[in-house]
């Protein structure tokens, strides 16, 4: 499924100078994962990798996953099985509808089901699969988002790329990292990754309410269960929950979600495109206003409201999603 040589693309880190920073004393990094790769843009790659070489183990011949008409997920991963030849199905929320980002998937081959709205509420019941590993029982089934825990392990290679380029930026060392998150999967594979050392912060492009904080915690309790599991020999994953909670508490401490929806997923306002147009034009990076825009956003907010000390260093991950953008 992936060529064995496969590795994952190195995105650059570069200072962010932006007006608003310089003023505070808050020293800010851009890691661009949107300039890995045009089509596997962003975190995607790092999420899909773990899916894919499960998938690869299993013997699968390819995936089917789940998301709507613009999502970065679907086209990533739609890119990804046209580009290394494997089978994609995609299951759809909502109506029938063309948008840029359909046009790519059927275009990159991804076999599409719309499900309707209720149709793609159901996605969390027990039994939601089980007609769609009957029509497809050579393909791997990978969450919403690339989420779960597989998602989460690639996000490891996200740290390393931090950590590796401080010096092209001038730091020997950093505080923590602020991104965007969705379903939470990269903000809890960064917190794996820095073991409770360093603070996460993750600005939610979803209202409260929509899961985040408990996705989060799902995915670091399930990965200390089995690292725990495998330490110690202990078999049986809640016998092994209930003897770990204090390593799973140490890391979710250093999670920090806000809100940054701007009152709900995908909703844009002025304020938000002109703050989008300003940041653009001073750093020629660019942003979409789903996710890094609120993003960067909320950091300015934070920052302007005196909640970030100066001297504070930040790795701002800039997540990709530029396809998206097309619609807007
Ligand atoms: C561009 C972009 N940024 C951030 C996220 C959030 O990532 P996560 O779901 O891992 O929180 C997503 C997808 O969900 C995304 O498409």
């Amino acid at each position: 499924m992936l060529p064995a040589d496969q590795t994952l693309p190195s995105a650059p880190l570069q200072r962010l100078d932006l007006p608003w920073l310089i003023e505070a004393g808050v020293e800010v990094a851009i890691l661009r994962l949107d300039l890995i790769d045009p089509l596997i843009s962003g975190n995607k790659w790092f999420k899909l990798i773990y899916h894919l070489k499960a998938a690869q183990t299993a013997g699968a011949a390819g995936l089917i996953t789940l998301g709507g008409a613009h999502s970065n997920h679907l086209h990533a991963l739609a890119a990804a099985g046209k580009r290394f030849g494997f089978q994609t199905v995609g299951l759809l929320r909502g109506h029938p509808q063309q948008t840029p980002t359909i046009e790519d998937l059927q275009a990159f081959g991804m076999q599409l089901h719309w499900l309707g709205y209720a149709g793609y509420r159901a996605r969390h019941e027990a039994d939601f699969w089980l007609p769609w590993r009957e029509l497809y029982p050579h393909l791997h089934g990978v969450p919403e988002g690339g989420g779960g825990l597989e998602g989460a392990l690639g996000c490891a290679e996200i740290v390393r790329q931090g950590r590796s380029q401080l010096d092209a930026v001038g730091w020997t060392d950093y505080d923590g990292w602020w991104l965007a998150s969705g379903t939470g999967t990269t903000l809890a594979g960064l917190a794996l990754f820095e073991e409770g050392v360093r603070t996460i912060h993750g600005a939610m492009a979803v209202p409260q309410g929509h899961g985040v904080p408990e996705n989060v915690a799902a995915i670091i309790h399930k990965h200390c269960r089995s690292a725990l599991a495998r330490e110690s020999g202990v078999s049986g994953d809640d016998k092994a929950a209930d003897q770990n909670p204090s390593r799973a508490s140490a890391l979710l401490r250093r999670c920090h979600v806000l809100d940054a929806s701007r009152g709900g997923f995908a909703k844009t306002d002025p304020h938000l495109l002109a703050f989008i147009d300003n940041c653009e034009l001073q750093t020629g990076i660019p942003l979409e206003p789903l996710y890094t825009g609120k993003a960067l956003l909320a950091l300015h907010d934070e920052v302007r409201a005196g909640r970030l000390p100066g001297g504070t260093r930040l790795i701002f991950v800039h997540t990709g999603g530029l396809q998206g953008k097309r619609a807007i």
